[in-house]
C-alpha cells in the first residue's frame, strides 16, 4: 500500500508532528509506503510528488510549516482537475491519500472522495472554526503567542495611560480573540460572529481610563461594526474565493482617538500567530490525529475526517464539514461581558 500525503491552505504549527505520526506509525506498523504531495493541491495537479520515508521525519516534531510545503491552489478552478489528480496519483501508484487541511482543503476533499479518490482528512487551522472537531491543532499555539502579546501591550499602554487595539487572526470566526482576549484580561473583545457597537467600544474604553487603568482591545481580523463592513486589506481574491484581511485594528484605533480624544496605538500580529514551534498540546492534538488518520488508511474507511471529540479521537464523514463553519456560541462569548469596560 502506497499513501500519499499532502498539506494545503495556510500553515500552521502542527503540520510536521501530523506527518511524522503518519509516517512513523505507517511504516513501523502497517508496512505501507509514503510519498508527499508538494504544495497542497498544487502537487497533485501538476505531479510533484516526493519520496517521504522515516529519515525525512526525523527532527520535525517541533518545527513550525509544513516540510511538504503549502498553497491555497483549488483544483476545481483548473482545467480537469479530478483526472489530473488521478492520473498523479496513478503515476506514482499511490493508493490512499492523507489530506492534512482547513475548511477550504477538506472541501476539495470531500468532493475528490466522492468522485472516487481513497483518502482521509485531517483538520488543521490556527482560527479552531472546522466543524465536527472540537479544536484543531495551531490553534493552542496562536492564543499562546497572542496571549503574551496581550500581556507584554498591557505594561507599555499602561506606562502611556493609552489605548493599545490588538488585531489578531479569524476571518469567519473569533476563536483566537476571545481565548486569547480573556487569557491575557482584554477589556474590549471584538469577533466577526459578534458586529460591535463603536459608541459601545468608545464607552469600554472611557470606563478603563476612569479607573486609571489602560484599556487593551483585542479584534479578530474578521470583526465587524454593526454600521459598516469587513476592513479589507485589497480586493484580490485567492482561489478559494477569499479576500485578504486586515485593517480593523487600525480602524479602530482612529475611532477612539476621534471618539474619546485618547490615544490609541494598534498591533497587527498577522502570521506571527502561524509561525514557529507548535505548543505541547498541539503537537499531542496533530500526533494523534497523525496516527488515527492511517489507522482509517489501514481499515479503507475512507472519505472521513478524524476529529477530537472530549478527550476521543473519532471518525466523522468528510461531507459533514463541508462549507460549514464551526462558529462562537454567542452565549459563550456573553459569558466574559463582565471583563469588559
Ligand atoms: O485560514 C487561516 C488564516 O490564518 C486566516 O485567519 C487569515 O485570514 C488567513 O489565514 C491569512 O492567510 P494567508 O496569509 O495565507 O493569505
Amino acid at each position: 500500500m502506497k499513501v500519499g500525503v499532502l498539506t494545503g491552505g495556510g500553515d500552521c504549527p502542527g503540520l510536521n508532528a501530523v506527518i511524522r505520526s503518519v509516517v512513523r506509525k505507517g511504516i513501523q506498523e502497517y508496512g505501507f509506503d509514503f510519498v508527499g504531495l508538494r504544495d497542497g493541491w498544487l502537487g497533485a495537479l501538476q505531479g510533484d510528488v516526493v519520496p517521504l520515508d522515516i529519515s525525512s521525519v526525523r527532527g520535525i516534531l517541533p518545527r513550525g510549516g509544513t516540510i511538504l510545503g503549502s498553497s491555497r491552489t483549488n483544483p476545481f478552478k483548473h482545467e480537469d482537475a479530478v483526472q489530473r489528480v488521478k492520473d498523479t496519483l496513478a503515476a506514482h501508484q499511490v493508493d490512499a491519500l492523507i489530506v492534512i487541511g482547513g475548511e477550504d482543503t477538506l472541501g476539495v476533499a470531500a468532493n475528490l472522495s466522492q468522485q472516487g479518490v481513497n483518502l482521509v482528512g485531517v483538520p488543521k487551522t490556527i482560527d479552531n472554526d472546522v466543524s465536527g472537531t472540537d479544536y484543531t491543532f495551531g490553534f493552542d499555539t496562536a492564543v499562546g503567542i497572542a496571549t503574551e502579546a496581550i500581556d507584554r501591550l498591557h505594561t507599555t499602554a499602561e506606562s502611556h495611560m493609552r489605548t493599545l487595539v490588538v488585531e489578531v487572526m479569524g476571518r469567519h470566526s473569533g476563536w483566537i480573540a476571545l481565548h486569547a482576549g480573556v487569557a491575557g484580561g482584554a477589556n474590549v473583545i471584538l469577533i466577526p460572529e459578534r458586529p460591535f457597537d463603536i459608541d459601545q467600544v468608545c464607552a469600554w474604553v472611557k470606563n478603563r481610563f476612569k479607573i486609571h487603568y489602560a484599556p487593551i482591545v483585542v479584534a479578530a481580523e474578521g470583526a465587524v461594526p454593526i454600521e459598516g463592513q469587513m476592513i479589507l486589506k485589497d480586493r484580490t481574491l485567492d482561489e478559494f474565493g477569499h479576500v485578504r484581511l486586515s485593517g480593523i485594528g487600525e480602524w479602530l484605533a482612529q475611532e477612539i482617538e476621534e471618539r474619546t480624544g485618547t490615544d490609541a496605538r494598534t498591533t497587527v500580529l498577522g502570521h506571527v500567530q502561524r509561525g514557529g514551534t507548535p505548543s505541547a498540546f498541539d503537537r499531542w492534538l496533530a500526533t494523534r490525529f497523525g496516527l488515527h488518520a492511517v489507522d482509517a488508511v489501514k481499515d479503507g474507511d475512507y472519505g472521513k475526517l478524524v476529529a477530537l471529540r472530549g478527550t476521543r479521537i473519532i471518525r466523522i464523514p468528510l461531507d459533514g464539514t463541508r462549507a460549514k463553519t464551526k462558529l462562537v456560541d454567542p452565549s459563550l462569548y456573553d459569558e466574559f461581558e463582565v471583563f469588559f469596560g
